[in-house]
């Protein structure tokens, strides 16, 4: 029988997709952590794939909005709607038969039909979406701190306090902060009320052997506060030192000042060994200790890929530093319409992009690593070392590099 695929609508059909997902990936969510899950999903943008009544497959847009690099700025930095393309499964039954194929055209279609610029999400491997033109946008780092040997320099050491938060307190007073935060972070997304009972979520069987989860607030001079911290500990007991291990699950500040003080809450935490935690790629952290080797990175990850649909709206909403200009052949194989030349005029802001027909233009490359470039996850040099851009005019990379830099580096600390 040939598969057929539709847009779901009733509530009893997103509760198969959701089942749908789940054993696609391999799990038996427990009843909290689906109800999560399927609330995420809502408004109903869902596909699914049937063989016969049976469905076989399921995928998602969730509309959110995401921070883009701000060249210049560091604050209020500017945003674009888009979807996040997630819980995408196809039962084992029916693999390798077209399915993820056909969904990657309907996200494509509903993300366009939704005026969204983009699709984006967490994939399970990185060598699955490259065929779709996706790039990589968003990249963490896992590291790990011995906490004896992390003694802040005397110059960074942050006047800022901390205070201990209830879990009732904290439900309440950690949103805003990160709703402040997020517009300071390319990369970063905004959160429904669904996404955030997803973050607070603290289930035993979420905790993998750890505590539940503690809450601390760095506060500024606004009382709202500057920052925050929610994080668990693993309980080490050893002989005559006890060796536990803080775990940060989001590590959030607003200011220099308030990272700091969060860090250095962490790092003197009592009867605490280590501190681990997934980090932004350019972490100042290493720079505010007196020996920066005790930050040890235990792995760079792909986190975030995106599929780029209207290359013209991230090129024009992007900030720039001012006075650069550059011309950009753009290949797109599955979306032809956004193939050809462009040129992107930051002299004023917002920079003003045309297409056109140039002949030579300082760089050619696909949009797949355009979108990784134009977040700022990766340079254009070294991009063009591995292959994947070319420089067409002399000096076309070295003004890619000055063009698309992003300080910070794209970060994204939602479970997306
Ligand atoms: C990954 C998954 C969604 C693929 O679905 P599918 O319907 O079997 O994929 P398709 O038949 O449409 O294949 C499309 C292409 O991807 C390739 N592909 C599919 N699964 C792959 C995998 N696991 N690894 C590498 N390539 C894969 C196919 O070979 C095909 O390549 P081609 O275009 O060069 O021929 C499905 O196997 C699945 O649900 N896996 C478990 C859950 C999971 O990993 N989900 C992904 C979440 S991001």
């Amino acid at each position: 029988m040939s598969l057929q695929f539709r847009s779901l609508s009733s509530e009893d059909e997103l509760h198969t997709a959701q089942v749908v997902a789940d054993r696609s990936a391999g799990v038996h969510l427990d009843e909290g952590e689906f109800e999560r899950c399927l609330a995420y999903g809502q408004p109903r943008r869902w596909m699914g794939a049937f063989d016969g009544d049976r469905m076989v497959g399921s995928t998602r847009n969730v509309p959110l909005r995401l921070t883009l690099p701000g060249g210049d700025r560091r604050d209020h930095l500017p945003e674009l709607p888009a979807a996040n393309a997630g819980w995408t499964g196809v039962l084992p039954s029916h693999r390798r038969r077209g399915i993820l194929r056909a969904m990657q055209r309907w996200h494509v279609d509903d993300a366009r039909e939704h005026g969204e610029f983009a699709f984006f999400g967490t994939p399970s491997q990185s060598s699955l979406y490259e065929r779709f033109e996706h790039g990589p946008v968003v990249y963490a780092a896992r590291v790990r701190i011995d906490t004896c040997r992390a003694a802040f320099r005397a110059a960074s050491m942050p006047a800022a306090t901390v205070e201990c938060l209830e879990r009732a307190e904290a439900l309440d007073r950690l949103p805003p902060i990160f709703d402040r935060y997020r517009r300071t972070a390319p990369g970063e997304v905004t959160r429904s009320p669904a996404m955030w009972d997803m973050v607070f979520a603290d289930d035993p069987g979420q905790r993998q052997g750890a505590s539940g989860l503690f809450f601390a607030v760095c506060r500024g001079a606004d009382s709202q506060g500057e920052g925050y911290v929610t994080y668990r500990l693993e309980h080490h007991p050893q002989l005559g030192r006890a060796a536990n291990i803080l775990q940060v699950k989001e590590l959030i500040a607003t200011t220099a000042e308030s990272h700091a003080a969060l860090w250095r809450f962490c790092l003197d935490m009592d009867l605490v060994a280590h501190v681990e935690a997934w980090t932004r790629v350019d972490d100042p952290l290493r720079w505010l200790l007196e020996d920066q080797r005790q930050v040890q990175t235990i792995a760079i990850v792909d986190r975030v890929w995106m599929r780029l649909l209207d290359p013209s709206r991230l090129l024009s909403s992007r900030g720039y530093l001012p006075g650069l200009r550059l011309s950009l052949r753009l290949v797109d194989r599955l979306i032809p319409d956004n193939s050809g030349s462009y040129l992107v005029d930051a002299e004023s802001t917002p920079a003003i992009v045309t297409r056109g027909s140039r002949e030579l233009c300082d760089i050619a490359l696909t949009i797949g690593n355009l979108a990784t470039l134009a977040m700022g996850a990766e340079s254009a040099s070294v991009l063009a070392d591995a292959g994947r851009i070319s420089e067409e005019l002399p000096g076309g990379l070295a003004r890619a590099d000055a063009m698309f830099r992003s300080t910070p580096a794209p970060h994204c600390t939602t479970p997306i």
